[in-house]
């Protein structure tokens, strides 16, 4: 790649001379797989509304299950914003807030359940930590403790695409994203539903929704309807590289994360767009 010629070194690189945006110069050099920079880590996403604001009741079981699943795994717990952020959003939009401004206030509502979590497991080492640590200082916390804790929001404040008056990625693309980026070992979306249903379970055709146990994500997109995550979800994992697939489970019936974690299909598993290989 370098050339020395008497004292002055000649740097070459393969994109200096073209331009960016033609594709086909461009693939030769970047169509290469990244690495996996932390092989062993789980990702779990918390849901906001689904299990944090269900307070107590909800939270206590499942902190004693991540209590017991320390030993065996390696986490980055990430959580969901919940009831506070719908109630930002509603009264941002009135107030006529831009998209950017709302993914930012947004995000620190995740923030904050997860603030409650860590706090839950400080005793175990386990702290909540800051998007710019999860950036750039993941690997040393995990070596010092077995689990942190972040918020799920990706960190997108004023460049969150203008195509929706509410931030389209929100908590779920946010932890898929993070964890595709390290090449994580799995991820984990722990809701208060068995999984994804052919509707929603909750809503007027409840009483018809069937569980899908295994589905990918470009199914999910071209089916359109309610899901119990961001849409903008399915369109990441089209282009993951490395989280070949993601399992939505039920935080609400212990054992089932453990069971998840430990590779067992308990809730429903969705297929990306990564290939391993
Ligand atoms: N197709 C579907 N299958 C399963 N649940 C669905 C579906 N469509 C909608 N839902 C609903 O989504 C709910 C979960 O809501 P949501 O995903 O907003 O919560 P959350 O993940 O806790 O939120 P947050 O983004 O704040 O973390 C479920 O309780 C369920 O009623
Ligand atoms: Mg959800």
């Amino acid at each position: 790649m370098s050339d020395t010629t008497n004292t002055i070194k000649h740097v070459a690189s393969p994109l200096a001379r073209q331009t960016l945006l033609d594709g086909d110069l461009v693939k030769p050099v970047a169509d290469k797989r990244p690495i996996r920079l932390l092989p062993w880590l789980q990702v779990v996403k918390i849901g906001g509304r689904s299990i944090m604001d269900r307070g107590a009741e909800a939270i206590l079981p499942l902190v004693d299950e991540l209590r017991s699943l320390l030993p065996e795994h390696r986490m980055l717990i990430l959580t969901g914003a919940g009831i506070r952020a719908r109630h930002l959003y509603s009264v941002g939009l009135d107030l006529g807030l831009p998209v950017g401004s709302l993914a930012s206030l947004a995000a620190s509502e995740a923030g904050q359940n997860g603030h409650m979590l860590a706090l839950l497991l400080s005793a175990e080492g386990v702290s909540y930590v800051e998007h710019p640590t999860i950036a750039s200082q993941l690997a040393i916390h995990l070596q010092a403790t077995r689990a942190v804790v972040g918020s799920a929001f990706p960190p997108y404040h004023h460049h969150e695409f203008p195509t929706s008056r509410i931030p389209p990625h929100r908590a779920d693309t946010g932890a898929f994203l993070v964890a595709d980026a390290v090449g994580a070992a799995g991820l984990t979306i722990v809701e208060d539903v068995d999984g994804v249903y052919t509707a929603d379970p909750k809503g007027p055709d409840g009483a018809k929704a069937e569980l899908v146990r295994e589905t990918s994500a470009s199914a999910l997109a071209a089916a359109g309807g309610p899901l119990p995550f961001d849409h903008t979800l399915t369109e990441v994992m089209g282009t993951a590289r490395h989280i070949e697939r993601v399992q939505v489970i039920n935080g609400l019936v212990p054992g089932r994360l453990t069971a998840a974690l430990r590779g067992e299909h308990v809730g429903t598993v969705i297929h990306t767009g990564a290939h391993a290989g």
